[in-house]
């Protein structure tokens, strides 16, 4: 996507301090927009504020927690009197880890913790922010979701259940808000590294061993500018009759047959 796509465009990312949100924010403001990154963590929405601002994006930071519904609502406040309408919600925000336990010893305060971020937390931001995509020329939303909605590795229930949820959503939300011009779809990711885009004190440098790189048919494990460029496509104009659809991103992985 060229630089200027994106401009003047107002492009709200939930998790965008961090991680795969982050290279997000990094790709929509280097294409234009204005971005405004949500997140719960001050320390890390404050340092990816100056990493944006220091590459020259309009960028802007709100504390958020998207489980929260009064903090979603004073959310869209925000960017209503800020901007007046919003072009691109892109709901990221997520509890990445996707093990809470096995079923005899998993905490339901637990499950519902994951559900509460990772489900309710999108619906809670498309219910509010659905009067500013209104004033929006061409509104996108794009939900990320996993592989791990369609498949999984023991002991992952609430993480699995949420964004198997998360993309049934998306589907729903594309039918119901069709006649509001606005389009939903969903990017579900496989495994991407984000250790250098963590907050400098959880930063990490990436450690991958060949097997790591040669599960994928791609030959390499994923990172978030993957993901960013395909959030870019399907949330402008050139996607225009896409709605309602998944776009697996694993580097090839969910399709590899395995025997052993
Ligand atoms: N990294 C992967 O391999 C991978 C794979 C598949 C899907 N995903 C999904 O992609 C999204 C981003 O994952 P990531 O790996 O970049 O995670 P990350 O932990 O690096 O970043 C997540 C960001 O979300 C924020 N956040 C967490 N809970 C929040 C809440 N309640 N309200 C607002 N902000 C909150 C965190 O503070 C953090 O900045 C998640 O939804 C995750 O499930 C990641």
């Amino acid at each position: 996507m060229a630089r200027g796509d994106y401009k003047d465009k107002i492009v709200l990312i939930t998790g965008g301090a961090q991680g795969i949100g982050l290279g997000m924010a990094q790709a929509f403001g280097q294409a234009g927009a204005q971005v405004v990154v949500a997140d719960a963590d001050k320390e890390a929405g404050r340092e990816a504020l100056q990493r944006l601002q220091s590459q020259q994006h309009k960028a802007a930071f709100i504390p958020c927690d998207v489980s929260v519904e009064h903090e979603v609502i004073a959310l869209m406040e925000k960017v209503k009197e800020e901007h007046g309408r919003l072009d691109v919600l892109v709901n990221n925000a997520g509890i990445a880890d996707p093990f809470a336990g096995n079923l005899d010893e998993m905490q339901m305060s637990e499950f519902d913790r994951i559900l509460a971020v990772n489900l309710r937390g999108p619906v809670l931001c498309a219910k509010y922010a659905l009067a500013l995509l209104r004033q929006a020329e061409h509104p996108a939303i794009l939900n990320i979701t996993s592989t791990r909605a369609f498949m999984s590795e023991p002991d992952t229930f609430a993480y699995s259940a949420s964004k198997g949820g998360l993309e049934a959503l998306t589907h729903s939300l594309a039918v119901s808000l069709a006649p509001d011009r606005i389009r939903v779809n969903a990017i579900a990711p496989g495994w991407v590294e984000t250790g250098a885009w963590q907050k400098e004190k959880e930063r990490y440098e990436p450690q991958h061993t060949r097997e790591d790189k040669e599960q994928h048919p791609a030959g390499r494990v994923g990172e978030p500018q993957d993901i960013a460029e395909a959030a870019l496509f399907l949330c402008s104009g050139r996607a225009g009759f896409i709605t309602g659809q998944h776009l697996v991103i694993d580097g090839g992985m969910t399709v590899k047959m395995i025997y052993t």
